[in-house]
């Protein structure tokens, strides 16, 4: 009897493994998951139309113009001070809510609390100096990052509200800063807590009311140390991210960064 033979190649394995890649890369599925542009795309191609895609379509790029001056994106023009001071602050919120798993905001517990933290928990010291050295170097930074923009004349039309924006910002900054100062509950926070307030004692008018306001009663106790954590962990960090957000999007609407025309 006469063999048949079959003349068609058989598919390789890298034929099989491509075949497969291009039916998931053509289906509904993946095509709603990566828009027109994305280099996941089958056909994907370098283009213009394509990388301006890839910013369009981003969450993350998005943020920044399709098209940027070529000296913005130096990092010498920046020192990407203002970038350093959002990542500490994300460095501090991840550091931030580590901790706040481990401490209770009350006069008898807080000490104890960070005592236990330092001495028993599993990276309680590593975490718990994270966020310190970090709340010192956003300050810096902040600061930095704002002699920058005043070096750069970067206050000037149109930046003159997100100048603003900034300064507010700094005050932010240096609230959260201030206010996660209280929390070990140790003889330098309770001091200088005291000192601050009663500085805060000689506003004109509204002094005493502002000193009440911000201890909680007459003097610092308990009551203050569950104020300045709820300020410090909920409401100062919910204020600057909106801020930032406000900062962030005015740099875009502004032109992009600043510099030669
Ligand atoms: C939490 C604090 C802050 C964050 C996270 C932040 C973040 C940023 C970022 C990411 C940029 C883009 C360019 C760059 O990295 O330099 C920027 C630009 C800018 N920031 Fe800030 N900033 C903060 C505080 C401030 C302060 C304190 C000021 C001034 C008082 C300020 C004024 C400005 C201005 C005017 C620009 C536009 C600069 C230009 O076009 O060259 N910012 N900021």
């Amino acid at each position: 009897m006469a063999k048949i033979i079959d003349d068609k190649p058989r598919p390789t394995v890298k034929d099989r493994v491509n075949t497969a890649v291009g039916d998931v890369q053509g289906s509904q599925a993946w095509s709603s998951i990566f828009r027109p542009g994305s280099i996941f795309r089958k056909g994907y191609t370098d283009s213009p139309r394509n990388r301006s895609y890839v910013i369009m379509n981003s969450v993350l790029y998005h943020l920044h113009p399709v098209k940027v001056k070529r000296h913005a994106v130096k990092v010498s023009y920046t020192l990407c001070l203002g970038g350093l001071s959002f990542f500490l602050f994300i460095l501090l919120t991840v550091t931030g809510i580590f901790l706040m798993f481990f401490y209770r905001p009350e006069a008898t517990a807080a000490w104890n609390d960070i005592q236990n933290l330092q001495t028993s928990v599993t990276f309680g010291l590593l975490v718990r100096n994270m966020h310190r050295w970090g709340a010192h170097l956003m300050v810096l930074a902040v600061f930095l990052h704002m002699a920058r923009v005043f070096y750069h004349g970067a206050y000037k039309p149109p930046r003159e509200f997100n100048w603003v924006i900034g300064v507010i910002l700094l005050t932010l900054t240096l609230l959260l800063s201030f206010t996660g100062y209280l929390l070990p509950w140790d003889q330098l926070a309770l001091w200088a807590v005291t000192v601050g307030t009663n500085m805060m004692g000689y506003t004109p008018v509204f002094g005493q009311e502002v000193r009440f306001v911000l201890l909680g009663g007459a003097e610092i106790g308990s009551e203050t140390l569950l104020r300045w954590y709820v300020l410090h962990v909920l409401f100062l960090p919910f204020v600057i991210v909106i801020f930032m957000a406000i900062h962030f999007w005015r740099v875009r609407k502004d032109g992009g960064i600043s510099g030669p025309l």
